[in-house]
């Protein structure tokens, strides 16, 4: 009898871990903390890669173009890049035109609707989108818009499009105006498709992610060429490119599709990697600064480098236990996650590139740091100010307005520190613009390495901050 269970046991944990195309068991592999190596990446062309970002379509199906235009009013003219081609020139700079196969002009969402932003006015490509609304069901636009499109050929476009979007919709909405649900999106896209051929299924073919994303905030692409693994907890190893062409399961559902938009995203990579942060437009001490790069070098160099003539930049994971911050972004990705790891490292995506998750977090390059608040992986820190001292990190908080102003002092945009949490809001939408740091994933705890200075090292600290 036991023997038996023991048998039993042994044979479910084999039909369980199942068998890669070779034979090969399916191993999962996680990563310890510390130092990440640098891997072999392919090279492309920056300008080609700039031409594509902003002209062609990683996502391939969307709205025909026609419904499109009945459904929106005018379009600010800075939202349009003038460096954009044909039907592109005319739309605003998150969305990219696509003809499909059946030849019905569409319109989609592109890697700059969180990956690019406004920045006193002037579109910054490469800065994370921390204004973004995802708290509002996706799927009450795309039925509204619905009702613009015309005949049978756009109808059956719409419908693919409408169909994916109710597949992801309930594992994206986020409780927080400006945090990203990106990740779980992903993973929600890998559970309707099989891995080896892509194929879509209307049906999950793997248990969903949860329904409530983790908040995170959208990294800027100016650090992409100095870390060596993708991700805040350095899960994505070995080749870049197959990370971050990750939109493309929205709609390529062959692997003949991915390998074609993976040919010029090796272009758009190459581009990624020559962006630079924006530098800091404001009055900077210098005296104040060269003392706060002192206290740069003793307090901080060992996990976010040195910058200048002798940049360098460690690739250091650091361990939950010694960062301190929240930890359920890390531990979810480490332990409830096998599932998306072992579909990512059997698929087209996975041949060059791995996951592997480590129970930390990467310390970030801290070039262009200024402009990119809120800080922290969940983007729970509003200001610097407030990052370099835990005891004056609000609980509750939201921005000053829908585009805030940016605050010399603090060093981020403005917010307004509440006494409440939701619970406290007059309607939804002001309550959905509260950040509430009790909530599960949300918490500002940890990373207290600016507590232990005294308030004026703390101001050097951020005047030599805002040079990076
Ligand atoms: C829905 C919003 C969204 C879209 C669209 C999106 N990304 Fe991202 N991207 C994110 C978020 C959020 C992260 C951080 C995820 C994490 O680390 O857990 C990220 C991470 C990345 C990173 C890794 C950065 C780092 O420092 O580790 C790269 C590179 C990247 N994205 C490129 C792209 C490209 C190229 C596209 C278009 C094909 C794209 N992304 C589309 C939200 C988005
Ligand atoms: C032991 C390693 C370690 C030390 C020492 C350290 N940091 Fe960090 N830092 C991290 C890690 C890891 C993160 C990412 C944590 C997260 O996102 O949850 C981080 C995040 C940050 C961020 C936010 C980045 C962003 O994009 O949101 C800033 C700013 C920062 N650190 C500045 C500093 C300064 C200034 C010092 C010195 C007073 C310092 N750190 C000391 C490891 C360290």
């Amino acid at each position: 009898m036991r023997l038996c269970c023991v048998f039993f046991l042994i044979l479910a944990a084999v039909l369980l871990t199942g068998c890669g195309q070779d034979g090969e068991p399916d191993a999962i592999t996680k990563a310890q903390p510390g130092k990440v190596a640098a891997e072999p990446q392919r090279t492309g062309d920056p300008e080609r890669g700039r031409d594509a970002l902003l002209n062609r379509a990683v996502v391939t199906c969307g709205l025909p173009v026609s419904a499109y235009r009945k459904s929106i009013r005018e379009i600010d003219p800075k939202l349009m890049l003038p460096t954009r081609t044909g039907l592109n020139a005319q739309l605003p700079y998150s969305l990219t035109a696509h003809t499909s196969a059946s030849g019905v002009e569409l319109v989609t969402s592109n890697c700059l609707s969180c990956h690019a932003a406004l920045l006193n006015g002037e579109l910054v490509i490469g800065l994370g989108n921390e204004f973004l609304n995802l708290t509002e069901d996706p799927i009450v636009s795309v039925e509204s818009a619905g009702a613009y499109v015309e005949g049978e050929a756009e109808a059956k476009e719409w419908r693919k499009w409408a169909d994916r979007i109710d597949a992801i919709a309930p594992y994206i909405i986020t409780d927080t105006v400006g945090v990203n649900s990106a990740g779980n999106l992903t993973f929600a896209l890998f559970a309707h498709r099989d891995p080896v051929t892509l194929a879509w299924s209307e049906e999950p073919i793997l248990a969903p992610p949860p329904e409530k994303p983790l908040p995170v905030s959208v990294p800027p692409w100016w650090n992409t060429r100095k870390k060596h693994a993708s991700f805040y907890n350095a899960e994505g190893r070995g080749d870049q490119v197959r990370f971050m062409m990750l939109a493309s399961t929205t709609c390529t559902d062959t692997v003949q599709e991915a390998a074609a938009i993976d040919a010029w995203f090796v272009d758009v990579r190459a581009y990624i990697l020559t962006l630079e942060p924006p530098a800091y437009p404001y009055e900077v001490e210098l005296a104040l600064a060269e003392r706060g790069e002192k206290l740069f070098r003793k307090n901080c160099r060992r996990c976010h480098g040195t910058y200048g003539a002798d940049e360098l930049y460690p690739n250091r994971v650091v361990a939950l236990e010694d960062v301190g911050t929240d930890p359920f972004l890390a531990r979810d990705a480490f332990e409830e996650s096998d599932r998306f790891i072992r579909w990512f490292n059997r698929s087209f995506y996975g041949e060059t590139s791995r996951v592997e998750p480590a129970l930390g977090y990467i310390a970030p390059p801290l070039n262009g740091i200024w402009a990119t608040a809120p800080y922290l992986h969940n983007g729970s820190v509003p200001s610097l100010a407030a990052l370099m001292d835990t005891s004056s990190r609000p609980k509750y908080w939201r921005f000053a307005a829908e585009k805030p102003d940016y605050n010399v002092q603090a060093i981020g945009w403005d917010f307004d520190e509440l006494a409440h949490g939701k619970e406290g809001a007059m309607g939804w939408d002001e309550r959905n613009r509260i950040y509430d740091t009790t909530l599960r994933g949300y918490s500002n705890q940890g990373h207290d390495f600016g507590d232990e200075l005294t308030s004026k090292e703390r101001r050097a600290l951020l005047e030599y901050l805002k040079t990076l």
